[in-house]
């Protein structure tokens, strides 16, 4: 049986990771297996940056936002010259296998490593849930939160001063933060990456709102990476009766203490991750399925077509 594993974080932090490293090492020592943290990610286990973790070293974490463990992007770990050396590292510590907590990037990396022998298992962290076989990723649920009272509070003052806030939030081409919290927020208008952006019919829309409707203020929700949300504010200004108002929400929506949904399924992913490895199990991720914990092949997720969001866009456009 596996005696020895490591725990990384890798790719953007999300809240909730510190709790799925507290599930993850007290699971593995309460099995009777030794735990080694690994810190800033595949750099660190490329660096030999590793630590032996106890239980009293992951006290107090589960409601702290970010990673204790730090977190980098390492592209180069790609390179089977860079992964050499890194197995090397956990070679020479009789690291066995590895929980991986990371996005779609961290897990070609922990593909990678099974392949060369250290098994190891994903955790989806990311506040994008863009990683496909799982319903929802750690971090997300936090995320929306954060989103939801930021633009609550937009809309205070947007009505106030027959304001339109554009609100530009995360989710790298995904856009599930954009259309829960457009739900959740009552947003007059969501665009994301499966609505796509037509300028000319969001000036149409929100003029109809202005002159027809007589808003005193409306929200516009839009994924990054879609549109300079600056730019556009001031054709809002220019094209409707409201005043346009950009927000970029940014990095404040990776941070802060995890909702207890966030933290229970860290604590459930971290969970299985364990007992996963303790069969001697690699090469696979965790993911939740109508509240299942369950696992899938990295391969098989990383290729799994994105389910399409077509219901919640209909029970949007059905709430306006
Ligand atoms: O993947 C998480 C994420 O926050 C994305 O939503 C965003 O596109 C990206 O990371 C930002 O990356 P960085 O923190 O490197 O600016």
């Amino acid at each position: 049986m596996v005696k020895r594993i490591g725990v990384l974080t890798s790719g953007g932090d999300a809240p909730g990771m510190n709790a799925a490293i507290r599930a993850v090492t007290r699971v593995a020592l309460n099995s009777g297996i030794e735990v080694f943290g690994i810190y800033n990610g595949y750099k660190g286990m490329v660096e030999g940056d590793i630590e032996p973790l106890t239980k009293a070293s992951v006290g107090e974490i589960i409601d702290r936002g970010g990673t204790i463990l730090g977190s980098a992007r390492l592209p180069e770990f790609k390179d089977l010259e860079v992964r050499t050396k890194a197995v090397a590292q956990l070679q020479k510590r009789g690291i066995e296998a590895i929980v991986v907590i990371g996005g779609d990037g961290s897990y070609r990396g922990a593909l990678a490593l099974t392949e060369m022998g250290i098994n190891c298992i994903g955790l989806p962290g990311t506040i994008d849930n863009d990683i496909t076989c799982t319903d929802f990723t750690i971090g997300f649920d936090t995320a929306l939160n954060t989103i939801v009272e930021a633009v609550d509070k937009l809309r205070d003052t947007s009505s106030s001063h027959h304001r339109c806030s554009i609100v530009e939030v995360m989710g790298n081409r995904c856009g599930d933060l954009a259309i829960y919290s457009g739900i959740a927020c009552g947003a007059e208008i969501i665009v994301t990456s499966q609505t796509g952006f037509e300028e000319s019919e969001v000036l149409e829309r929100l003029r109809d709102l202005d002159l027809i409707k007589k808003k005193r203020q409306a929200i516009v929700i839009i994924s990054e990476k879609i549109t300079d949300v600056h730019q556009f504010a001031k054709k809002v200004s220019l094209h409707t009766g409201f005043s346009g108002r950009a927000t970029v929400l940014g990095h404040v929506q990776r941070g802060g203490s995890p909702t207890p949904n966030d933290r229970v399924l860290a604590s459930r992913m971290g969970e299985k991750a364990v007992d996963l490895l303790m069969q001697g199990i690699g090469g696979q991720c965790i993911s939740i399925r109508n509240n299942e914990i369950i696992s899938v092949l990295i391969e098989e997720a990383l290729n799994m077509p994105r389910d399409s969001r077509k219901k919640l866009h209909n029970l949007f456009d059905r709430l306006v």
